[in-house]
């Protein structure tokens, strides 16, 4: 990673003793476009309360909603070591000393982005700590990091839209280029988490690595009729467009009942439906905070009548990214 950027003057006596931050969830791959679009949610989203110690050093004191699962190892938790990584880059290591809660908001494993909130957050907090040395642009290189780490593979799809907010296009990963989409005023995502296990990584592994060429032509027709249809905020456009020949018909079969919330979202009034970033979450997306809301009933009353637990959200889409709550 070329960090000559980061040579900064920051000033460590001036560092805040204490920030509490949001990181909003991510719906990563907007259906068509696997591994280079993405959205930020409402809510939920995951919060770190950082404090300044006196010995330097990166701790991770508490974890809560996590039910144990998470590591609190500074060098295995991936908010700890991308905090304690930005602060070797700075070379602020020996001088910086900060203790860590972390508050998960959501599940993990969702294919909501959890990881990427919680890196986001971190990030954004250390970097608040230090007076805001580093811009957005700065940062996502480290939050790209954690996402490495926390799945073994850099992509930008959810820890870009939890950092910027809004929907980001990822155009490029070597090196990142990254470009904000329109967010039409309109569009509602409905998202259902059936309350199953699928790690990115599994879900990464079990993707094909050679595509058929029409497929992939369907594909790449559809990635950029939904950014037509984003700038010209054309919902039919978005509708037709959204749709994804490549991976859902393989992750589909790790999703309980996949096709049978597909139906109901569809015969609900939903533009689209389809699989958020890894799943097992899906997401449809209306005009129509009513009709999100009907639509996540529904599918939630159908996983229940197959003893399927399950987390609903109605979610505008979060145009700010993270944000200080203290
Ligand atoms: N684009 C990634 C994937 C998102 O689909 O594997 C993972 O959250």
């Amino acid at each position: 990673m070329n960090t000559s950027y980061l040579k900064k003057k920051i000033n460590v006596d001036t560092m805040l003793a204490e920030v509490r931050v949001f990181a909003p969830a991510t719906v990563a791959n907007m259906i068509c476009g696997f591994d280079i679009l993405g959205f930020a949610l409402e809510e939920p989203g995951d919060e770190v309360v950082m404090r300044k110690t006196n010995k330097s050093g990166v701790v991770i004191t508490k974890i809560t909603g996590d039910d144990g699962r998470l590591p609190l190892d500074t060098n295995q938790n991936t908010v700890s070591a991308c905090v304690q990584f930005l602060l070797q880059h700075l070379d602020l290591q020996d001088q910086v000393g900060v203790e860590i809660e972390l508050h998960k908001h959501m599940p993990i494993g969702s294919g909501l982005g959890s990881s990427a909130a919680s890196t986001v957050a971190g990030l954004y907090a250390i970097n608040k700590m230090l007076g805001d040395p580093l811009s957005k642009d700065e940062l996502l290189p480290f939050c790209v990091e954690g996402e490495r780490l926390a799945c073994g593979h850099g992509h930008a799809d959810n820890v870009a839209p939890s950092l910027f907010g809004g929907i980001t296009l990822i155009r490029g990963n070597d090196p990142l280029d990254l470009i904000p989409l329109p967010v039409p005023q309109e569009l509602i995502a409905a998202v259902v988490f059936p309350q199953v296990d699928v790690p990115t990584r599994d879900a990464r592994q079990l993707i094909k690595e050679k595509i058929l060429l029409k497929d992939a032509v369907i594909q790449w027709g559809n990635i950029a009729g939904l950014v037509a249809g984003l700038f010209k905020e054309d919902y039919d456009l978005i509708a037709r467009s959204m749709k994804d020949v490549l991976i859902e018909p393989t992750r589909a079969i790790l999703i309980p009942q996949f096709y049978e919330m597909k139906q109901i979202a569809l015969e609900n009034g939903a533009l689209s439906f389809g699989i958020s970033g890894s799943g097992p979450s899906v997401v449809a997306f209306t005009r129509d905070r009513d009709k999100a809301k009907q639509i996540v009933d529904k599918i939630q009353a159908h996983l229940g009548l197959a003893d399927i637990e399950s987390f609903g959200y109605v979610s505008g889409v979060n145009i700010q990214g993270p944000k200080v709550l203290n």
